[in-house]
């Protein structure tokens, strides 16, 4: 079968290449691959060496987003042939630390988990692939193509999870919610902002085009200019830039008891000056909390998938802005200006 292949860090390597079918040690569900959907880490891997082959290769089979149609699955399994299915990327470590072994790989404590796609396992850029059945999400018939959202979809539903837990703490009383970043992680954070009757401001660099208006269709309010010229002063932050300079900017800027969720994750590795003082007086003197969110587990899965399917199929199909076909994946990983989701087509050639 065909796979989409990298050596990690070196872009010339990265094509398409004939390999085994899929290993059953991956899981007794057999998946026909349809689409991947490409994120900034799939670059990282690809061009700075973010990630790791599985053990005793050279190579990645990429891709962490997947949807696939279900081939074949035990008569005892949750699916069957012909349902929709979703790959979940981590794995939990083999120990497993405690995480883990709660079905919290996402909080994983020894850094021993694999990803598929990222870390030590092969990804979902084939055309089959296998996943066990604790991994693989049931996606709704309906959802049809809009599945291949679920992954980003299931990042953004743990952020949420986790702000709602941290919120716990005491009173709480969210009216606005600021997300920094209209790609598809701030604009999947911003649908569900509104699916909980919050008021949203979207903060990103484009003044025109497809993300102000997905922005708009949403209900919420779309800002281009700095920081300062920001009227509200947010309950909940959704950073999805991990651009250093704007984090700390944003600090001071809270309302009291403010939640600011880091989910960008930068790829530079700039250093700045930062009032410092200033950013813990205005943290300690307004409860604030700061915290960072990666990956997701199972129930994120599941959330993803109920919001998602709750949300103006219309709206989501705009996200996916373009579709490479199998054999020109590499292009998938240059950036337009107006691109939001770019998805590889693992059924055209
Ligand atoms: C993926 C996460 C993963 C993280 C770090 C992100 O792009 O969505 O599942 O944990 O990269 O490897």
């Amino acid at each position: 079968m065909k796979a989409c292949m990298v050596t990690p860090g070196d872009p010339s390597t990265a094509a398409v290449e004939e390999i085994g079918e899929p290993p059953e040690t991956d899981g007794a569900i057999l998946v026909e691959g349809m689409l991947v959907g490409i994120c900034g880490t799939d670059v990282e891997i690809t061009e700075k060496g973010y990630g790791v082959p599985p053990p005793g290769h050279k190579r990645l089979v990429l891709f962490h987003e997947s949807l696939g149609r279900v081939l074949e699955a035990p008569a005892t399994a949750s699916v069957k042939a012909g349902d929709l299915v979703v790959g979940i990327v981590r794995r939990p470590d083999p120990v497993p630390c405690a995480c883990c072994a709660a079905g919290e790989w996402d909080f994983c404590r020894n850094g021993q988990y694999t990803e598929r796609g990222i870390k030590a396992h092969d990804g979902y850029g084939s055309q089959r692939w296998r996943v066990d059945e604790q991994f693989a999400v049931p996606v709704p018939a309906e959802l049809g193509d809009l599945g291949v959202l679920t992954e980003p979809a299931s990042v953004v539903a743990k952020a949420w999870d986790q702000i709602e837990r941290i919120g716990a703490r005491a009173c709480f009383a969210p009216e606005h919610v600021l997300v920094t970043g209209a790609g598809p992680i701030g604009l999947l954070a911003a649908l569900m902002g509104r699916q909980r009757g919050l008021e949203v401001t979207v903060l990103d660099r484009v003044t025109d085009g497809l993300k102000p208006e997905l922005v708009r269709e949403l209900g919420a309010d779309y800002h281009s200019g700095a920081l300062d010229g920001l009227t509200c002063r947010p309950d909940i932050v959704i950073e999805c830039t991990g651009v250093g300079q704007l984090v700390f900017d944003l600090l001071t800027r809270t309302a009291p008891n403010a939640i600011t969720c880091l989910a960008g994750i930068s790829s530079g590795t700039r250093t700045l000056e930062t009032a410092a003082d200033a950013v813990n007086k205005s943290m300690v003197l307004d409860n604030d909390v700061v915290f960072g969110s990666v990956n997701a587990n199972r129930r994120h899965y599941d959330a993803a998938v109920a919001a998602l399917a709750r949300a103006d199929h219309a709206w989501l199909a705009q996200l996916v802005t373009r579709r490479v076909p199998m054999g020109e994946w590499p292009k998938a990983l240059e950036r337009g200006s107006d691109d939001v989701k770019v998805v590889v087509d693992l059924q055209a050639g």
